[in-house]
């Protein structure tokens, strides 16, 4: 267990010290293998790869960095936490995406599916524009909290329901420059 990261005052779950749960080492791993899966899915093709910010940033740079194909990336910028620990139950695009992927092969990149509502969004979002393929990717998944219709076609590991931070996901927009993922030490107070 990690006790060296104690939550500051002013955040959630303040004096508690974050575990953790993936590896620096097994984290470049995993995005090594999904980069050359996509790789080898898009021999032949440019991609579109849309990152979905805040929390992507850190697994897409990664990921783009393993794969020996051709591709555009664009950015969409959505929220459904706020700066709170639970999904507030609705999604706000802050930012649309630019390019237009209408007949285009298109590569959805995300952090973290939870409850499933910012990747339902996503999927409608992108749909409107009819896209040629259109498949996600998702560093980490909640498998008890999402629901069980979602079509995700990489996903980096599946995780208990517990609150994590770290490669690009935060606490009130801290703690996303952390290499790995920790998880809240809710009993390490
Ligand atoms: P969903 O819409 O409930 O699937 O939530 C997706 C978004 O909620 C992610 O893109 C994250 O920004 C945020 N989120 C969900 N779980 C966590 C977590 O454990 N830590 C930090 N952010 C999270």
């Amino acid at each position: 267990m990690d006790t060296s990261i104690i939550i500051p005052e002013g955040f959630p779950y303040a004096g508690n010290n974050l575990e953790e749960i993936i590896s620096p080492d097994s984290v470049q791993q995993r995005v090594g293998e999904i980069g050359r899966e996509i790789s080898g899915m898009y021999q032949g093709k440019v991609p579109i790869i849309i990152g979905v910010l805040n929390g992507a940033f850190l697994f897409m740079a990664d990921l783009v960095r393993h794969l020996d194909i051709q591709f555009e990336v664009d950015f969409i910028k959505i929220d459904s936490y706020g700066d709170g620990t639970k999904s507030s139950g609705t999604v706000r695009l802050l930012k649309d995406i630019s390019a237009d992927i209408t007949d285009r092969d298109v590569i959805v990149v995300e952090d973290i599916v939870d409850t499933g509502l910012s990747l339902k969004f996503l999927k409608h979002r992108m749909e409107e524009a009819s896209p040629k393929s259109l498949r996600f990717a998702t560093f980490l998944y909640k498998p008890d909290v999402a629901s069980t219709e979602l079509e995700i076609d990489w996903t980096g590991f599946s995780i208990e329901d517990r609150f994590v931070v770290g490669y690009g996901l935060d606490l009130k927009q801290i703690y996303r420059g952390l290499p790995g993922i920790y998880a809240v030490n809710e009993e390490g107070k």
